[in-house]
């Protein structure tokens, strides 16, 4: 039996798209849909490989300074994703929270999702969270916001708060999700920063960069990923293992 430890959870900033795009001479929102199909292929092989939780970035809060046309164009591959997938991702009992808030998206997205969530609610397979007008800054605000209201309200001293206080009111929080730190990241397209994604959540990550673009991203890459995962020493600021 094959005992090689499986991160539990994978968090994936998906880059490269635009450059797939000019690489292959088309607008940038078919190097989105590309990598849209490239993301379907990620979830499932996710469930395969044995990870419980995976997170993408689709989209960040800084993301809204693109043309309208491309912002647009993305959110419109939400709705297409939506309606091509809802019931093979049910099928692959994969369950979806949004990390993020996405009222402010056109009603049409909005919908799609939130019939996506609830149709998936009681799905108990991957937990498959999307990253969608998200920041990472923006949600350590957001949960010390909602702490400082807990404090006036309860009457709790802010000396006595902790670091779990702060991670409770993330979107991972047990406050809205209740999902584990990220043993791992994964970022394509040969950048190698964060980003402002899971900015809080990913203090002891392992990182791992690959110069593949997002579209051409496949499963046969990840698995070689994660395996090659079970090879690193997490310490965790400890002592290295014996
Ligand atoms: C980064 O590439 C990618 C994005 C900002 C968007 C990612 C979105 C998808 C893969 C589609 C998601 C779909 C659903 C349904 C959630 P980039 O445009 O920054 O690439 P570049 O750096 O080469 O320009």
């Amino acid at each position: 039996m094959d005992k090689r430890p499986v991160p539990t959870h994978v968090g994936i900033i998906m880059d490269g798209n635009g450059r797939w795009a000019k690489a292959h001479n088309v607008p940038r929102v078919m190097g989105h849909n590309a990598g849209m199909q490239a993301m379907k292929k990620i979830v499932i092989a996710s469930s395969e490989l044995g990870i419980k939780y995976l997170t993408v970035y689709a989209f960040s809060t800084e993301n809204w300074k693109r043309s309208t046309e491309e912002v647009n164009g993305i959110f419109k591959l939400i709705v297409k994703y939506v309606n091509s997938e809802l019931e093979e991702l049910d099928k692959n009992n994969v369950h979806i929270n949004i990390f993020g808030e996405y009222d402010m998206l056109p009603k049409a997205s909005v919908d799609a999702i939130n019939r996506m969530v609830g149709r998936l609610d009681a799905n108990d397979g991957l937990v498959f969270n999307i990253a969608l007008n998200y920041g990472g800054r923006d949600e350590i605000l957001k949960s010390v916001r909602s702490l400082v209201s807990e404090c006036v309200r309860e009457g709790r001293d802010p000396s006595d708060l902790t670091e779990d206080d702060i991670s409770r009111y993330l979107y991972s929080g047990s406050a809205h999700f209740d999902v584990p730190d990220p043993d791992l990241i994964i970022r394509t397209s040969g950048e190698e920063r964060m980003s402002n994604f899971l900015t809080w959540q990913a203090a002891y990550s392992e990182l791992m960069f690959t110069d593949t673009l997002w579209p051409d991203f496949t499963p046969e890459e990840y698995a070689e990923m994660i395996d090659a995962y079970a090879n690193r020493d997490r310490r965790f600021g400890g002592r290295k293992s014996e």
